[in-house]
């Protein structure tokens, strides 16, 4: 089973993309054949500073391998690095309804948010069908957030399929039902864009100062507390097993928890958590050699991978004149 997905490099990386996507990708890596990319061709569509993006994109490396991604077990690339995604995704533009398009509410929420209405943030989509269908990725990784740009991904495979005949695998998406969407510390969906963001590896003063922030209701101390739409209960959460979670739940149905305690308590198990990757993390930001020749035996193996998908399709379509 070929599991894909990516990731855009595009800030520090958060717990929603970590229990969203990244350690579920993780996980995959020791039973499947498992596709790992950072999207930074997407990422052009937001970040317009060019050190940035390419510091970003280093860290974003540097977090992933820290976490566990094994790139002898996976193929782990940037984007960039493939550029026949680019081409891939011109012939895929081409059977792409217009209509398609404008019913992503992705590129609407963007420009409302401000960021600039571009061709490239209109066509995102197809760039991201492209990531998927270039290496005959099955089965896709992600949050629910990204669900209705696997269906358009899903789309164009088969109408590319109907049109120019059978090519490309038809993906599915694989979205988990407890870690669908974390809230951010607003109870909004976690994003950057919503400045509301928990960061992996966030340094100890920040995290504190976020996990301190989660917003939470006015219940009083001696009421039980609601479990439904309970930020801080869902965050933690994260954390625990079905059996924690299930002693968590009679704490917080139990009169005389306090907000502010269990908060701290949730700085430590976060920072906890991410603490042993963290000193993995220093390491390889100081190993750039290291991490740069793994980027780019990633693409090597990625190039290989592309190859037979792409000239299918450029067959199939009659770009190959020549024979
Ligand atoms: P991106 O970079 O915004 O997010 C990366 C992954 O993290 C998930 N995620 C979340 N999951 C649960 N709760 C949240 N609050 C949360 N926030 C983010 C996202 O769903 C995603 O899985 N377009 C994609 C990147 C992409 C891609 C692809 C993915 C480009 N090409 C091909 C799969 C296949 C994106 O912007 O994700």
């Amino acid at each position: 089973m070929r599991v894909l997905s990516g990731i855009q490099p595009s800030g520090s990386l958060h717990l929603g993309n970590y229990f969203g996507m990244m350690r579920r990708m993780i996980d995959y890596q020791e039973n499947s054949e498992l596709f790992c990319f950072l999207v930074n061709y997407h990422a052009l569509t937001s970040v317009f500073d060019a050190d940035r993006l390419r510091r970003q994109t280093f860290e974003a490396a540097c977090d992933f391998l820290a976490l566990g991604l094994d790139p002898d077990k996976s193929v782990f690339w940037v984007q960039s690095d493939v550029p026949e995604v680019t081409e891939l995704t011109w012939l895929l533009s081409n059977i792409t309804g217009m209509g398609l398009l404008e019913r992503c509410h992705s590129y609407k929420d963007k420009t409302a948010k401000g960021i600039p209405a571009s061709h490239g943030l209109f066509a995102y989509p197809v760039l991201m069908a492209a990531d998927i269908l270039l290496f005959g990725g099955e089965k896709v990784p992600v949050g629910k957030d990204q669900k209705q740009h696997l269906e358009v991904a899903r789309d164009i495979a088969v109408r590319f399929n109907n049109v120019y005949g059978e090519t490309f695998v038809v993906p599915e998406p694989d979205i988990a039902g407890d870690v669908a969407l974390v809230p951010g510390i607003d109870g909004q969906k976690m994003s950057k864009s919503y400045d509301n963001t928990i960061e992996i590896f966030a340094d100890e003063k920040t995290l504190r100062k976020k996990v301190m922030s989660i917003k939470t209701d006015s219940t009083p101390v001696d009421e039980p507390k609601p479990l439904e739409g309970n930020v801080l209960f869902d965050l933690y959460a994260l954390f625990l097993d079905e059996r924690e979670r299930e002693t968590l739940k009679e704490r917080f149905l139990t009169p005389g928890l306090k907000y502010g305690e269990v908060k701290k308590e949730l700085f430590g198990v976060i920072y906890e958590y991410f603490a042993p990757y963290r000193q993995e993390r220093e390491r390889l930001a100081r190993d750039k050699q290291y991490v740069l020749e793994t980027m780019q035996n990633g693409a090597r193996k990625a190039r290989e991978a592309a190859s037979t998908y792409l000239e299918r399709a450029r067959h199939n379509v009659g770009l190959d004149y020549r024979s």
